[in-house]
This record gives C-alpha cells, sequence and structure tokens, in this order.
C-alpha cells in the first residue's frame, strides 16, 4: 500500500526482528555457516540470483549493504546498484568495466576534474584515448565517433560550469552506433533525474553529498541496467570496490530525510538566485533564466533542481573577487558539498581542470555556492554584505 518514494523512504528497512525502525549494523569478514553444505548452497543460491543478496565472505557485503542497495535500486528504477567506498570509486567502476586497451571514451569537456584526469591522462598509459565534447554541441560528440569508441561518459550538469545538455539526443546517438552510456548525476540524484530511465547503462552518484547529506561520510553508487550489470559486477568483485556496512548505515540514515532536505535546497537556491540575478557584475550558473538554453535542457528532463550553483563574476579585480569570498560569514571554505551547510569556493585552475570548451575572459571568475538548510534570509544578507566588497 506505500504510495510514493516519499513514504517509502520512510518506511523501509525496518528490523523487524529486533523491533527496531533501524536495520542493524552487520559487520563481518566471516560469515559462519553450520556447514560446508551450507556454503555451497548459499553459493549456488548467490549464482542463480545474482542480485539477492547472498553472502559467503564479508567483501561481498552484509544485509546493511543490501538494503542499501535496494533502497538505491528503487530510486534509481534500475536493474541494480552498486555500492562503493567513494563516489569516484563509482566513476573509476563504470569506466574500468567496460573500457578495454584500445578502446576510445567520448566524456563531456566539463567532467569532474578528477574523471578527467582519469580519463586523459591516465587511462592513456593503458592505451585508451579520451576525446572531449562541446556540452552545448552534439555535433562534437557525434564528430568523435569511430569504431573504437566504446563509451559515452556524461556529467550533467558539467562541474563548475553548470551546462545542462540535450540528455535525449545523448542517448538516441549512443543508441545508434550502439556504444554504452555513463552519467555522473551527482548534481541532481535520481530524486530529480532518472538517467536509467532515459535509456543510460550507467548511472553515478557520490553518496558523500545529497544521499548522506550531513557531511560526515563518504560512498558512491553506480546503478546499471541490465545490459551492463555482468561486467559491472565482475569488474567490482576483482577490484574489492564495496562500501563498508557502518558506511552504509549512514547513508541508508540520510536517505530518510533526502526528499525533505532536497526540497528545502532548492527552494533556498531559488531564492538566493533570484537576489544574484539582479546583480549587473554576476551571471547566474543554476537553472534560474526561463527560456536560456541551460534553463531548457534542465526543465525538459529534470523534475527539479539542487542547491549547487556557480556565480561567473566580471571584475578587472581579482582581489576583490577573493575579498567577496573570504566576507562570507555564514559559507563554509572547504570541498564537496551537499551537506546542511553552506559552503563556498572560489573556483581557480585547480578546481576546473583543463577544459577545452570553457572560454572564461580574463576579467571573468568562478565562485561556487552550495546553497544549504540554513535560513535564506539570513544567507542573502550574508551575501549582500560581502558583495560590498566586489568591485
Ligand atoms: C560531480 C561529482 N562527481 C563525483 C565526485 C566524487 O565523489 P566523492 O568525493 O564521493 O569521491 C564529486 C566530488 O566532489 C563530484 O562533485
Amino acid at each position: 500500500m506505500v504510495k510514493s518514494f516519499k513514504t517509502f523512504l520512510k518506511h523501509t528497512a525496518k528490523d523487524f526482528h529486533n523491533q527496531s525502525v533501524n536495520p542493524p549494523v552487520v559487520r563481518a569478514s566471516t560469515i559462519i555457516f553450520k556447514s560446508m553444505k551450507h556454503i555451497r548452497k548459499t553459493q549456488k543460491k548467490a549464482q542463480k540470483n545474482p542480485i539477492g543478496g547472498h553472502y559467503d565472505y564479508g567483501r561481498q557485503g552484509t544485509s546493511t549493504t543490501y538494503i542499501l542497495q535496494k533502497i538505491l535500486t528503487k530510486l534509481e528504477g534500475s536493474y541494480h546498484v552498486f555500492t562503493t567506498p567513494t563516489g569516484f570509486g563509482s566513476v573509476f567502476l563504470a569506466i574500468f568495466s567496460v573500457v578495454r586497451p584500445g578502446d576510445e571514451i567520448i566524456a563531456a569537456d566539463p567532467v569532474y576534474s578528477p574523471t578527467r584526469v582519469l580519463t586523459q591522462d591516465f587511462l592513456r598509459e593503458f592505451n585508451i584515448k579520451t576525446i572531449f565534447y562541446n556540452p552545448h554541441d552534439l555535433k562534437t560528440l557525434e564528430r568523435s565517433i569511430t569504431k573504437k569508441t566504446k563509451l559515452i561518459f556524461v556529467e550533467n550538469p558539467g562541474s563548475n560550469t553548470f551546462d545542462f545538455q540535450d540528455l535525449g539526443k545523448i542517448v538516441s546517438i549512443a543508441k545508434k552506433y550502439k556504444i554504452l552510456t555513463a552519467i555522473d548525476n551527482t548534481w541532481g540524484t535520481p530524486y530529480y533525474l532518472k538517467p536509467i530511465k532515459l535509456g543510460f547503462d550507467m548511472s553515478i552518484v557520490s553518496a558523500t553529498k545529497y544521499y548522506s547529506g550531513h557531511s560526515d561520510v563518504m560512498g558512491g553508487s553506480l546503478a546499471v541496467n541490465k545490459k551492463v550489470f555482468q561486467k559491472v559486477k565482475a569488474a567490482e568483485k576483482i577490484t574489492g570496490l564495496r562500501l563498508g556496512p557502518d558506511d552504509a548505515y549512514l547513508i541508508t540514515r540520510g536517505l530518510r530525510t533526502l526528499d525533505v532536505r532536497l526540497d528545502r535546497h532548492r527552494e533556498n537556491a531559488k531564492k538566493i538566485a533570484a537576489f544574484l540575478s539582479k546583480n549587473k557584475k554576476i551571471k547566474l550558473l543554476y537553472p534560474f533564466k526561463k527560456n536560456s538554453l541551460n534553463f531548457r535542457m534542465w526543465k525538459k528532463y529534470y523534475s527539479g533542481a539542487s542547491g549547487l550553483m556557480g556565480l561567473k563574476i566580471k571584475s578587472n579585480n581579482i582581489n576583490s573577487v577573493r575579498k567577496f569570498v573570504n566576507s562570507l560569514k555564514l559559507f563554509g571554505y572547504g570541498y564537496s558539498w551537499g551537506g546542511f551547510e553552506s559552503l563556498v569556493l572560489h573556483q581557480e585552475f585547480r578546481e576546473t581542470g583543463n577544459r577545452k570548451f570553457m572560454n572564461l575572459a580574463k576579467d571573468e571568475h568562478l565562485v561556487r555556492f552550495h546553497i544549504g538548510l540554513e535560513d535564506p534570509n539570513d544567507l542573502i544578507a550574508d551575501i549582500k554584505q560581502a558583495l560590498k566588497h566586489l568591485k
């Protein structure tokens, strides 16, 4: 009788055995069986039903990780979800599962900068070439396809630049040429965008961000369709990239309020975007301005927006940009995002990485805001006082 996902999140994963509303944390390396016969029986069950939660060793997970995987599978509408110790572990697992020496990858130019280093530099040592496409010109994607192209790797929106792409078109190009697709969906999470339902083969979320929501745990999830399941399963087994039960518990706990928090992040971000949009020195990198390409692409595919946004600031005085950022009192200076607290970063080369299609003029500067769950009026007042320093 469970009606919506919001209700499901609140009522799932109870421990009926111990009568507690939350599942136990089952920590295990060794799993003890009654006899060898029982070990073999479990192994047969696991072979027959590889997503059924049958374990003979702790590296495969325990009931605590299994519960999280089941919740995420329902949220994603996918065949299965693998969970990894970090979000970047899921990025690596997705690529490592399907790409081999001699293959080529086509990736969105504004991917998360460690994803760029992995594809562009690290994988090149394994004779795997990556070509980057312009997220707003998919001809640059289609033109890059060769017989060797194995994977199209999308991140939406682009890290730091927040370009929203035509996801449906990317899927149809990939299907036309029989190329696999993966997307980093950390910004929207499947609460706002369900990539597997759109036709992507793999979808990554850094659980470190909104899933956990409290900046106290790291994790990743990789949702897959049936087509790539066996390949990812084999790679997961050989790399041992699996989330531990304590982290799985914390992420499950965070998920209980995912909808409530994301709705509030969205509302707060909207108010701050409305305030910032009045400032002539600032171009908002957030789906706010109706009729812009980014807004249309966001609206076409997403049911909501999260709390991460960019500010492209026009100023000949970089020190005044630094002063603006450093004068904020309610925003923490730190990496990551998706937690309850607001954060800010001045994005210089270390954060943006080596982009081909990012045309930042000399007098343009990037600042990233993660809008948290504080009272938005307090955040606006804080930004207002800090903006006095911007020249
Ligand atoms: C878009 C995106 N994907 C992946 C990651 C990696 O996640 P994690 O930090 O959990 O490894 C990050 C981290 O900031 C990110 O911003």
